[in-house]
């Protein structure tokens, strides 16, 4: 993972580079660096995060530089193991994100050459790999060690007297902003939002060469042409716009999003087998995949598109697919990713489409490497989301299923009609739920006291059950774990009693008099209750301790309602708490490692 940016033009590079690397900071911050360049190259790094860094720094003249903010893999988080990585001499430095399979023996090969290294980084051997290979020609010594190289190793690389960036990318992304008399590097949009709205996302074993006017790229050593795209994301997309943290921006920003998201869909809107590029043929079965918040998505998508349908949809973790998952060719996949750059869900892709699978990516960001390896692509319109913890994009991944499922659904056309109207009516339905967060603010304070939680639900909101509890322990770091309602009582209710509440996501549809028999049960082992009920449910607020009523929506469409309260509930609880919400320890928004 890791997020790297780079600098070369006529202003001074030091704030350029914090800035971007703040911006990038979702990507790990674990610790940052930054090395720029006069004569010499000078490295600036430590155990800290972006602010703290800056804090510290003299100001710098030099006019080029990199920069790296970092989520560790190979060696702990430490001054040492902090990027910027440097040859022996000191005159080349590289920052690099993603992990070198064939490290240990690069540097065993190094180390008897005499190459002194110094971290445990597998990142070290790259600078003297091209330390190595230098006899004049620093791109040269660049392209020749990456040949050297087995895994991911998108980095940057600078040396002393070379007027030059030199990037490589392979398997984390990396996009190229274009200036005026500079340009930038970087390996999200946000970190490039402040200075230009131009890009060049580069491929897979593209070599870019970067001086402050021009940029020159090839493939195989052969010079190549990447188009130069237009951002749409403006800065205060990537701001908190008067919000205290991001999340709650980004919460807050849903009723937006699902008319965004809605209206694409509604201005090109096509039936899913036209997405898929498979008209004339019958849909039979699908399968979902994805990673955290997005195999989520693909959970409640599975409840609306096999009811909706009437075809099975398996749904498998991205991670687990991968080593055993099994697909029949011709199968429609559809493998969600926010980020469109998360490690395991590409795998997913590599493997699905080996089986002859047809590959609809779900997805955030244009140009994201998804989108060069899915068959087709889904954009959802969350604009970009800064918090860890996913809140706005779930809700658009929703939606994205949703209107996948629509135009297939084997329903009458009165309940088509409704389900419709409905969706059209969520972003009022959801402004509701944000406009009684203060009551919910109310709960976490009540919650915020508690060590370990259970959230349950059933249904189509046994999904929301999971993501409710993923969230608060993402943030707010109190245990919970997310259960189908039925199944509590197969094992964890040996766990219940006045110390450990229960979160009940209740649903007024098939499932409604289950669920509310196990709230009798909880309450039975005298858990406290947290229930998110409808709004015309007025019995359940009788079993539980604290009721919250959810505005009515069609029970399909209720899991985006219902996930908008768990997150504020999540939120609240975690700013009760005193969590650094945005940034919560050990996690990455995007993890592009395996
Ligand atoms: C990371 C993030 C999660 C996210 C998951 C999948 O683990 O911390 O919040 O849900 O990646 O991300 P994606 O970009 O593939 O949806």
């Amino acid at each position: 993972m890791c997020g790297i940016v780079g600098y070369i033009g006529d202003k001074k590079a030091q704030p350029i580079l914090l800035n971007s690397l703040g911006k990038l900071e979702y990507r790990g911050y674990d610790s940052c660096g930054i090395a720029i360049a006069n004569n010499d190259i000078e490295v600036f790094k430590d155990l800290v995060r972006v602010k703290a860094l800056t804090e510290s720094l003299k100001p710098h003249d030099g006019k080029a530089g990199i920069g790296h903010t970092r989520w560790a893999t190979h060696g702990e988080p430490s001054k040492i193991n902090a990027h910027p990585h440097t040859d022996c001499k000191g005159k080349i430095a590289v920052v690099h994100n993603g992990t070198i399979n064939n490290f240990l023996q690069l540097r065993e090969m190094l180390a008897a050459e005499g190459h002194n290294i110094v971290s445990e980084t597998d990142t070290e051997v790259i600078p003297h790999l091209i330390e190595k290979y230098y006899d004049g020609d620093f791109e040269k010594a660049v392209t020749r060690a990456v040949k050297d190289i087995d895994g991911a190793y998108t980095m940057i690389a600078m040396m002393a007297g070379e007027h030059k960036l030199i990037a490589a990318r392979q398997e984390s992304p990396l996009i190229i902003g274009v200036g005026d008399r500079e340009n930038f590097l970087a390996s999200d949009v946000p970190a490039l939002l402040d200075y230009t709205s131009r890009v060049i996302y580069l491929e897979d074993g593209d070599i870019a060469v970067v001086t402050a006017s021009d940029v020159k790229i090839t493939h195989d050593g052969v010079p190549i042409e990447r188009e130069e795209q237009k951002i749409s994301w403006n800065i205060e997309d990537a701001q908190k716009g008067g919000y205290e943290h991001f999340m709650l921006k980004e919460i807050h920003e849903q009723p937006k999003v699902i008319r965004d998201t809605l209206t694409d869909f509604l201005s090109n809107s096509k039936p899913v087998v036209e997405l898929a590029g498979v008209e004339g043929s019958t849909l039979e079965n699908m399968i979902i995949i994805g990673c955290g918040t997005s195999y989520h998505a693909g959970l409640v998508g599975k409840y609306v598109i096999e009811e909706l349908l009437d075809i099975p949809v398996r749904v498998e973790m991205a991670d687990e697919f991968n080593y055993s998952g099994q697909a029949s060719p011709g199968t429609q996949a559809i493998v969600i990713t926010q980020s469109g750059e998360t490690r395991d869900a590409l795998k997913a892709i590599q493997r699905l489409k080996a089986k002859g699978c047809r590959v609809i990516a779900i997805t955030n960001v244009i140009g994201s490497t998804v989108t060069r390896v899915a068959d087709r692509v889904i954009y959802m319109r969350a604009g970009p989301e800064i918090s860890v913890a996913a809140s706005k994009t779930f809700t658009a991944e929703l939606i994205s299923l949703y209107w996948l499922a629509l135009p297939y659904a084997r329903v009458d056309t009165a309940r088509l009609d409704k389900l419709v109207r409905d969706i059209r009516q969520l972003p009022v339905k959801v402004q509701q739920v944000l406009d009684n967060e203060d009551k919910i603010a109310a709960f976490a304070k009540k919650l915020a006291k508690f060590d370990n939680v259970f959230y349950i639900g059933k249904g189509v909101n046994y999904p929301v059950a999971l993501e409710g509890a993923l969230k608060i322990k993402e943030i707010s770091y109190i245990h919970a774990e997310g259960y189908a309602a039925g199944e509590l009582k197969h094992g964890p209710f040996s766990l219940l009693g006045e110390k450990t509440p229960v979160v009940a996501v209740v649903t007024r549809d098939a499932t409604y008099e289950a669920i509310v028999t196990s709230i009798k049960e909880i309450k039975a082992r005298r858990s406290p209750v947290f229930a998110f009920v409808g709004e015309d449910d007025d019995s359940t607020g009788d079993l539980a301790d604290y009721v919250f009523k959810i505005p009515g929506v069609d029970p399909f469409l209720s899991p985006i309602v219902n996930s908008v309260a768990l997150q504020l509930l999540a939120y609240f609880t975690a700013k009760e708490r005193g969590c650094p919400i945005d940034f919560p320890r050990n996690l990455a928004k995007s993890v592009t490692v395996e």
